[in-house]
């Protein structure tokens, strides 16, 4: 797998207004990227990414919306990495919530991210090394049962980010997958558990992409599920069922 140097790269981000996207638009100008897509998803975050200075291009985007990814190509003139960080937590309980909720995670999660690559993908398509990073989570190498609708759709990201790399490495395309524990952002606000700042987990999103990683462990809780992961699965379903 190549390695990529952002210096002089163009980026897209999604869901970019805040959180770890707004980390990754932040951490990518610092390395120089020459252009940052950055996503939104309502009219009122533009102004938070026109502030951040004229490399960085906002567009509108709602992975639930069909016509916003159809729309997307025609906003993308050239692109070298593509971060599929945009997703949704529900919460849901796969036995106590509704199947509801479960397809929202799935819609948005995993056939949202899909459908942003596929529109893309012609732009990453060149001579040069170009990548992938799509956003799984802890939850999507072993489910935890609390949040058993989050956990499926993280895995299925999992595993579509396995089927998009064997399918793209003949065209020079890496893709990654990253697996980050809990991260200081809206999406974990009403739980208690150490989180780990978004611009840290950032930085180690870029530095994986950069040096070819195929599956990166952004932070010190993922840093000790992903070996586990990686030797025993199985222990690592037991230690999250107990969670
Ligand atoms: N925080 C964690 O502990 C953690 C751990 C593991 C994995 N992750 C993953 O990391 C990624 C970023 O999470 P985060 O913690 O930064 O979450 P966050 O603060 O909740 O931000 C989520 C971002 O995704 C956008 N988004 C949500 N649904 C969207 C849709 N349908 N279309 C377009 N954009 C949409 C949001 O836009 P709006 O502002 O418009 O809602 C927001 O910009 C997610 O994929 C998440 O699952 C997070």
């Amino acid at each position: 797998m190549s390695n990529i140097n952002l210096n002089g790269k163009v980026v897209l981000v999604t869901g970019a207004n805040r959180g770890i996207g707004l980390a990754l638009v932040q951490k990518s100008l610092e390395k120089g990227a020459s252009k940052v897509y950055a996503t939104y998803r309502s009219e009122a975050n533009r102004a938070t990414l026109a502030e951040l200075g004229e490399r960085v291009v906002p567009i509108h985007l709602d992975l639930s919306d069909p016509a916003t990814i159809e729309q997307l190509p025609k906003s993308v003139t050239s692109l070298d990495v593509l971060i599929n960080n945009a997703g949704i937590f529900s919460g849901a309980d796969l036995l106590e919530d509704t199947e509801v909720q479960l397809r929202n995670d799935l819609e948005t999660n995993l056939f949202g991210t899909l459908s942003v690559t596929k529109a893309l993908l012609s732009f990453l398509k060149k001579d040069s090394p170009t990548a992938v990073a799509n956003l799984s989570s802890i939850a999507g190498l072993a489910a935890m049962p609390s949040f058993g609708g989050y956990s499926v759709s993280k895995a299925a990201v999992h595993s579509m980010t396995q089927s998009l790399r064997g399918k793209l490495k003949s065209d020079g395309i890496s893709v990654h997958g990253v697996y980050p524990g809990p991260v200081a952002t809206r999406m974990t606000e009403s739980m208690e558990m150490d989180t780990t700042p978004a611009t840290t987990v950032a930085e180690r999103i870029l530095e994986g992409i950069e040096n070819g990683v195929e599956e990166v462990f952004p932070d010190a809780m993922s840093e000790q599920v992903g070996p586990l992961f990686l030797s025993s699965p199985k222990s690592l379903e037991e230690n999250f069922a107990a969670f």
